[in-house]
């Protein structure tokens, strides 16, 4: 993957992030504001990961939506989408940090994780407050369709990481069984934030559908790339260690593959790998996923979401927002981190 790859007439992600730069201020303050406790260490933890930065693609996701169906971001729309688009943050922080202790990970936005530093009880407990902060200040909102929205998110993406637990170690996880945890951890978060913008602009039912669908085929292809990077980017560039997904046992697309179309010998090999979530082996099945074409085939997988996340925005015009989400489907798929 390139980061410079990007596709002719669409903005690239500087220009995308440029045109939401004025409203992701405003929503960066409101983080910043919101995340304050007198329990100093939540402060510290909590600081410690928002300030690494991270790409704030999902509150991006949710200004770009509201622009995206035409109605100007007025000043009492842009205040409760950058709210909105606050609380996704910190819904997506949260799971940042509950998923790090599940992985064991200990590399995070370039910096050690917050298990690494603080411990795992830490970074739960954390988690747990940026989750409860991210509903506080969604009921300020007062919005019951908003609070039915986010509340059947955030239980969708907690069964994905149960779902993703059960999946741990086994080595007959397919492509199917891949997808719909994918869709739960991830996608779904992905389409709440358009849906939200969708809604908070005053879009119809069926123009929120399409948003949504939008960012469901978004955070598929978002996933994919992400499972492509863990064998295929460098730790600097991805600010993540590689390798992450075999040291937890966890199947992910480009060893499904694999495991698939390798011969005999090998597919025992990798399954074994898996099974033993062993990290000694990474080089054995980095081989085996290359010779398999097991990157090439998950990268035109994420392609084909990213395709269908651009054909969910038909009929909707073609204004800048448009532009930009188009563009980020491209983005989405082409990153390097
Ligand atoms: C990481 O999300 C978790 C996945 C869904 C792959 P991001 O890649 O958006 O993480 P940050 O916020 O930019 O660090
Ligand atoms: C995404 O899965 C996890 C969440 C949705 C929180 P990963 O485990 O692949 O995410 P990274 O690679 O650690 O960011
Ligand atoms: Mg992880
Ligand atoms: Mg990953």
């Amino acid at each position: 993957m390139h980061a410079s790859a990007k596709s002719p007439g669409l903005p690239d992600l500087p220009a995308i992030q440029s045109l939401a730069r004025p409203d992701m201020a405003a929503v960066d303050t409101l983080i910043r504001q919101r995340l304050a406790s007198d329990v100093v260490l939540i402060n510290q933890v909590a600081e410690y990961i928002i300030g690494a930065g991270g790409k704030r693609l999902r509150p991006m996701l949710l200004l770009l939506a509201t622009g995206a169906v035409g109605r100007s971001v007025g000043e009492a729309i842009g205040k409760e989408a950058h709210q909105l688009a606050a609380v996704v943050e910190f819904i997506h922080t949260s799971t940042l940090l509950h998923d790090d202790v599940v992985d064991e990970s200990d590399l995070r936005r370039g910096r050690r994780t917050a298990n690494a530093v603080w411990g795992n009880a830490a970074s739960v407990l954390v988690g747990d407050f940026l989750y409860s902060r991210s509903f506080q200040l969604m009921v300020e909102l007062e919005s019951m369709p908003v609070q039915k929205i986010l509340a059947d998110t955030t239980n969708r993406i907690a069964e994905g990481e149960v779902l993703q637990l059960l999946h741990v170690r086994n080595p007959d996880v397919d492509e199917a069984a891949y997808l719909r945890v994918i869709e739960r951890k991830t996608a779904v978060l992905f389409a709440a934030a358009t849906r939200l913008g969708a809604l908070l602009a005053g879009a119809s039912e069926a123009v929120q559908q399409q948003l949504h669908d939008y960012g469901l085929n978004l955070g598929y292809a978002f996933q994919i790339a992400d499972d492509v990077l863990d064998y295929a980017s460098d730790a600097e560039t991805l600010g993540k260690n590689l390798g992450d997904d075999l040291a937890e046992g966890k199947a992910t697309l480009p060893l499904i593959h694999a495991i698939r179309h390798a011969d005999a010998d090998t597919a025992t090999r990798l399954r074994a790998a898996i099974e033993h979530g062993d990290t000694d082996a990474l080089p054995d099945v980095l081989a085996a996923i290359q010779a398999t074409g097991g990157l090439e085939y998950s990268r035109q997988r994420a392609r084909d979401y990213a395709d269908l996340a651009g054909q969910a925005l038909k009929g909707l015009g073609d204004n800048e927002y448009v532009g930009a989400l188009r563009g980020l489907a491209g983005y989405a798929v082409n990153r390097d981190h």
